[in-house]
């Protein structure tokens, strides 16, 4: 039978063992809890910014009344209170019967550590790609591998040796994480605290885990100012930087309608609790190109844990989904305690960082309409590094074909202003006139006029308008490739829709 209180402890099972943690613990980075407070030091801590894979652990997160499949995490930007029930094993509980793994022995085989910084983070990667091959009864391949491994840095060994260990793993010797940490007795346990809220007081600090919406908004209603952290792949980052000091927090993870993913009308609707790989899978089956695009956004460990929502609230001018959204007219689903709106998200970015977006108000979910076959549409990320970087210029494109001729046309970059843009007169250009490759050299040009990008780090101003330009070729390039049987040997020809 269970009850619901509000407790004052997070719940955590490291390596099997329940840990109750209560004040300023439950705001560590779960690295630091791990290293410090539960003696597991094996978990290193090397950029402390979710970059290098060092303090690589695995979590298996409670929803609703179980948990999900170990998925790998850096735990060095997580705040403890975001596992509450959780299941989180470390390299020390890879070990079994004090015999190393089956990854364990492969890297020590082939030589994948020399200075060993890297190594239990990577065995831990590596751990959760044989448990998740193991339970599809998939093989490890090298493609696997390296897409596995890409939040993982390794500045000694390269990546040769890790590879060959990663694909010598026998999957047969698999002892199954999830058979030895996702126990019946551990499960009672959880299933006797799933209904309960949290409220935590740390030294200047609160902590609100509400298990209700009708509760998280009479929170934000009350404290206007609280911070809302859902999977902290942006705010830890700039917490552990020292930039932004998370004193009142609002955790949504424990309230059952923001984890929905479901379509409904040709809509996919994407709850605020929705992680970054799951909206990756979901998407593969029902719009590839989006699919696509996710798969060269970050790393595993932050696609696991960085959430659809999280993203787009952040509004970063180079957020990687943004433009794709605003393509798709995807609208923002806001509550509060005076009811609830929709946001298209084409209106809510007003300034760098200034949203249409009311102190009191949480998001409850995105609605992507998802486009018919008539619609062409393409997602570009430029950046130095394809996987693990952040983009300079983002590309956005969806048009409207019919008989050949562009019948509607939606166009957005990112990487070039304040926010992310639509760009009407772009779409005004296009709309009524053939595919043609003069028609989108034109449109490069006519767009490069129409922004004024920065010049920073990653890029300079002359750079993004170049790419900004090439970017309208090298859609029309691919639409042209994908195309060829339709397309007359003129370059000037009109091409027949897809
Ligand atoms: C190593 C690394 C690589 C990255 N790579 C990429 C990349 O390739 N592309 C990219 O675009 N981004 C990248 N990011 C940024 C980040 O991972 C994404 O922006 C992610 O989607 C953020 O989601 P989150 O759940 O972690 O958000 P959080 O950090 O928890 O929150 C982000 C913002 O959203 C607000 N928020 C969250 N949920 C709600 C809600 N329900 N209602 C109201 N406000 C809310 C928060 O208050 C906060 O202001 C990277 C980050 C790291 C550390
Ligand atoms: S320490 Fe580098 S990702 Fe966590
Ligand atoms: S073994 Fe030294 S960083 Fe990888």
């Amino acid at each position: 039978m269970t009850h619901s209180t509000e407790r004052q402890s997070i719940h955590i099972f490291i390596n099997g063992r329940q840990h109750q943690i209560s004040g300023d613990d439950a705001f560590l980075p779960l690295a630091q809890y791990l290293r410090l407070k539960a003696d597991l030091p094996g978990t290193k801590v090397v950029c402390a910014e979710g970059d290098c894979g060092a303090c690589t652990a695995l979590v298996a997160k409670w929803n609703k009344n179980n948990w999900s499949a170990f998925q790998t995490l850096n735990s060095c930007i997580a705040p403890v209170y975001l596992f509450d029930l959780a299941s989180v094993v470390t390299v020390e509980g890879l070990t079994f019967e004090d015999e190393l793994n089956e990854v364990q022995t492969k890297m020590q085989q082939f030589h994948g550590g020399q200075c060993g910084y890297c190594t239990p983070g990577m065995v831990c990667a590596l751990s959760g790609l044989a448990e998740s091959c193991s339970k599809s009864g998939q093989q490890i391949t090298e493609k696997k591998a390296r897409n596995h491994l890409t939040g993982n840095l390794c500045r000694c060994t390269g990546y040769e040796p890790i590879l060959n260990a990663a694909i010598n793993v026998d999957l047969t010797k698999w002892i199954s994480l999830a058979e030895r940490y996702l126990t019946t007795s551990n499960k009672e346990v959880c299933l006797q605290l799933a209904a309960d809220s949290i409220a935590i007081q740390g030294t200047n600090k609160e902590l609100h885990v509400p298990t209700e919406l009708a509760k998280a908004l009479t929170l934000k209603k009350q404290s206007p100012g609280i911070r809302i952290v859902s999977g902290a792949t942006d705010l830890g980052v700039l917490h552990n930087k020292g930039k932004f000091f998370l004193d009142k927090v609002l955790v949504l993870n424990r309230i059952p309608e923001l984890s929905k993913l479901e379509m409904n009308a040709q809509t996919i609707e994407v709850g605020a609790g929705v992680s970054l790989t799951q909206f990756e899978n979901f998407t593969e089956n029902h719009h590839a190109e989006l699919s696509r695009l996710l798969r060269v956004f970050a790393s595993p460990q932050i696609k696991n844990q960085g959430t659809l929502a999280g993203n787009v609230l952040n509004g970063s001018p180079i957020g990687d989904s943004i433009p794709a959204l605003l393509v798709l007219n995807a609208q923002l689903n806001l509550a509060s305690t005076q009811g609830q709106r929709q946001v298209p998200l084409t209106s809510f970015y007003k300034a760098y960082k200034t949203f249409d977006l009311m102190p009191d108000e949480i998001a409850t979910h995105i609605s992507v309409p998802l486009l018919d076959k008539s619609w062409l549409t393409k997602y570009y990320k430029v950046s130095l590094r394809k996987d693990l970087d952040i983009s300079a210029v983002t590309f956005a494109a969806a048009i409207k074909l019919k008989d050949g001729l562009i019948t509607e046309a939606r166009i957005a970059l990112g990487g070039v202003g304040p926010t992310v843009v639509r760009m009407p007169e772009i779409e005004k250009m296009l709309t009524g006139q053939a595919m043609t490759e003069a028609l989108f050299k034109t449109a490069g040009q006519k767009a490069r006029a129409l922004i004024k990008p920065l010049s920073d780090l990653r890029a300079t101003d002359e750079y993004r308008l170049k790419v900004v330009e090439n970017l309208f070729h090298k859609f029309f390039i691919e639409y042209r490739n994908e195309n060829e049987t339709a397309v007359s040997s003129s370059e000037e020809q009109a091409y027949v829709g897809r």
